[in-house]
């Protein structure tokens, strides 16, 4: 099956990501949220991104103006319905992602595909509660979506092999790499990725390093691009707790169990850099340590 149109829930960090790689790409995006403010920011930052690329020589100006008049914003939910394919990427919780695939059902096109971009959420649940599991799948996207190469391609247990090559002919169209995850607990990269930050965060709570040392170590010890507790605030903590206990809840490993020093950072609404604050303080000219 042929994918023109494209619907995204959701015009956070990844929505807006996820809308400015699908409309480079020459498909047709109809991207929806619950915030006015929300969208007009989305549409500025997605602006913002492909000037990046423009000034790097590698977007023309045109290819821009292209891909920008190919995306439309909406607040309602049900003018993303007929597209070809929809990809969820609201909040990470299961509550709210159930309750925008109920309403969207009376208004979807037979053949639409379903997708959700959760992180670690059982993919086979969310299809579960559809009026098509069979063409349900994760299409779990990398932040920064217009960076980072990999897409996870999630099964769900009654996920079909049509909707499944289809989907991986969708990454090969963005210029992407698949890597094919089956559907349990976080999938591949946050079931490695997070179980690191949150111990970087027990190395912490625990005095062994400090919030510099800790990164300073993973960056230059072991050339990782960020170190995991900038990396953590740049994903979000209020996520990486989410994603921790789902891991905890779905594998009942106490090896997973989230460091009481990253919940009372989420307690007191220090989430990251969306917040200003996490690990570093961004309020100033440069980040500064909070502990
Ligand atoms: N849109 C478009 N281009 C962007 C961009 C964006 N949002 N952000 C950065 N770029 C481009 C820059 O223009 C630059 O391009 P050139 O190579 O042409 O110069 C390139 O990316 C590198 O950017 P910078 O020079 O500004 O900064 P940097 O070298 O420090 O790299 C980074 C930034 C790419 C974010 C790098 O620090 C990195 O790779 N960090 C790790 C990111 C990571 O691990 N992401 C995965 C998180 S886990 C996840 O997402 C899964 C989940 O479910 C939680």
């Amino acid at each position: 099956m042929e994918i023109r149109s494209v619907g995204v829930v959701g015009a956070g960090q990844m929505g807006s990501g996820i809308a400015h790689v699908f409309a480079l790409a020459g498909y047709d995006v109809v991207l929806t949220d619950i915030s006015a403010d929300g969208l007009v920011r989305a549409i500025t930052t997605i602006d913002k991104n492909i000037e990046r690329q423009v000034s790097r020589g590698k977007v023309s100006a045109d290819d821009k103006a292209a891909a920008m008049a190919r995306i439309q914003t909406t607040l309602k939910l049900a003018d993303v319905g007929p597209c070809d394919l929809i990809i969820e990427a609201a909040t990470e919780r299961e509550t709210v992602k159930q309750a925008i695939f109920e309403d969207l059902l009376p208004h979807l096109k037979p053949h639409t595909i379903l997708t959700s971009n959760t992180s670690s959420i059982s993919i086979t649940r969310l299809a579960s509660r559809t009026d098509r599991p069979e063409k349900f799948m994760g299409f779990h996207f990398m932040n920064p979506v217009p960076v980072m190469q990999l897409v996870e391609l999630i099964r769900g247990i009654a996920t079909d092999q049509e909707t499944w090559d289809t989907m991986h002919e969708v990454v090969r169209k963005l210029g992407k790499t698949a890597a094919s995850a089956e559907d349990f607990p976080a999938f591949i990269v946050n079931r490695i990725l997070m179980p690191m930050i949150n111990e970087a965060v027990y190395t912490l709570y625990e005095g062994v390093g400090s919030v510099k040392s800790i990164d300073e170590s993973l960056k230059l010890g072991a050339n990782h691009p960020m170190g995991p507790l900038e990396l953590a605030d740049f994903i979000g903590l209020d996520t990486c707790l989410a994603i921790m206990n789902v891991l905890h809840d779905g594998l009942a490993d106490t090896k997973y169990r989230p460091c009481p020093l990253l919940t009372k950072y989420v307690e007191a609404g220090w989430l990251g850099r969306k917040t200003q604050r996490g690990f570093y303080d961004y309020r100033g000219e440069t980040p500064v340590p909070t502990r």
